[in-house]
């Protein structure tokens, strides 16, 4: 049938990690990479691996329980990805916690464990998968960003300096692996309606969704949609960039 070409899955053949894909946005990106054919690597802590299994099962996908920032994950992680799959071609790097307070009463703890967490657990994961070529040619790199890494938010200081800072990381990273065919990109969305933003202050969430460009909470499968389309062999052109999503209309 003619249509059949139209809606031919984009990602067959091609391997992809998703981190944090228990829930919230990284399960919708799961769900949506196996959607295009993607074999898709699912990555958790091993408190969400009920969750996990429950996933992979609906999607033909391989469970992992890895704490990104556990002593040495990225090196395990290497390891087993060539051993089951010899490379890998796509990774979202999803996994990513907030611990919100105002700084002058922030302890270490919760600074050290956001900057972990969501900034050197990622550039740890991409060195080991880029110096041993275990992410393969015409690789994808897709880093979570945030609208708070761009316009800042009350009570995150810590989160919006590791959001920002992935801006700058993708942005210096491209141009790096570019002749590779590789590319490197962040998505900053708005206020997704996921378990991340039920903790917040009433005022702060409703404030969120009030400001987005979809005039409500956006949903995970909004940002899914996006990294699945950075992910695709036709956004070879598309690197460096931080793209927002379910963005606040004014900034
Ligand atoms: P969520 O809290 O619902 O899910 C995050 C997942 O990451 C959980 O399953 C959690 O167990 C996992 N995770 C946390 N630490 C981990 C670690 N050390 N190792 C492996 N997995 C770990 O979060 P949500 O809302 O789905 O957010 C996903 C990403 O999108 C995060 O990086 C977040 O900062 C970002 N984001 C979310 C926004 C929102 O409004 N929900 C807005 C902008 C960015």
């Amino acid at each position: 049938a003619p249509n059949a070409v139209l809606f031919a899955p984009m990602l067959p053949g091609k391997v992809a990690l998703v981190t944090g894909a228990a829930r919230g946005i990284g399960l919708a990106t799961a769900e949506r990479l196996a959607q295009e054919g993607a074999t898709v690597i699912c990555a958790d802590v091993p408190a969400a691996s009920r969750e996990l299994d429950a996933l992979c099962s609906r999607i033909g996908g391989m469970p992992l329980e890895l704490d990104i920032a556990a002593q040495d994950a990225a090196g395990q992680l290497a390891a087993l990805l060539v051993e089951r799959f010899g490379g890998v071609d796509i990774v979202v790097h999803n996994a990513g916690i907030t611990r919100d307070k105002t700084l002058g009463k922030m302890d270490g703890g919760a600074w050290d464990a956001v900057l972990n967490v969501n900034f050197a657990a990622i550039a740890a994961i991409d060195r080991a998968l880029l110096s041993g070529r275990v992410l393969r040619d015409e690789g994808r790199i897709v880093c979570l960003s945030s609208i708070s890494g761009v316009a800042g938010n009350f009570g995150q200081t810590n989160y919006a300096a590791t959001k920002a800072a992935l801006i700058g990381y993708v942005a210096a990273l491209a141009p790096a692996v570019a002749a590779r065919g590789i590319t490197v990109n962040a998505v900053a969305p708005g206020f997704i309606e996921t378990a991340m933003v039920a903790k917040m202050p009433f005022m702060t969430r409703e404030l969120g969704r009030r400001l987005n460009s979809v005039q409500q909470g956006g949903l995970p499968r909004d940002v899914a949609e996006l990294i699945t389309f950075l992910c695709t062999p036709g956004a070879h052109g598309i690197t460096g960039n931080t793209i927002r999503v379910c963005g606040q209309g004014l900034i």
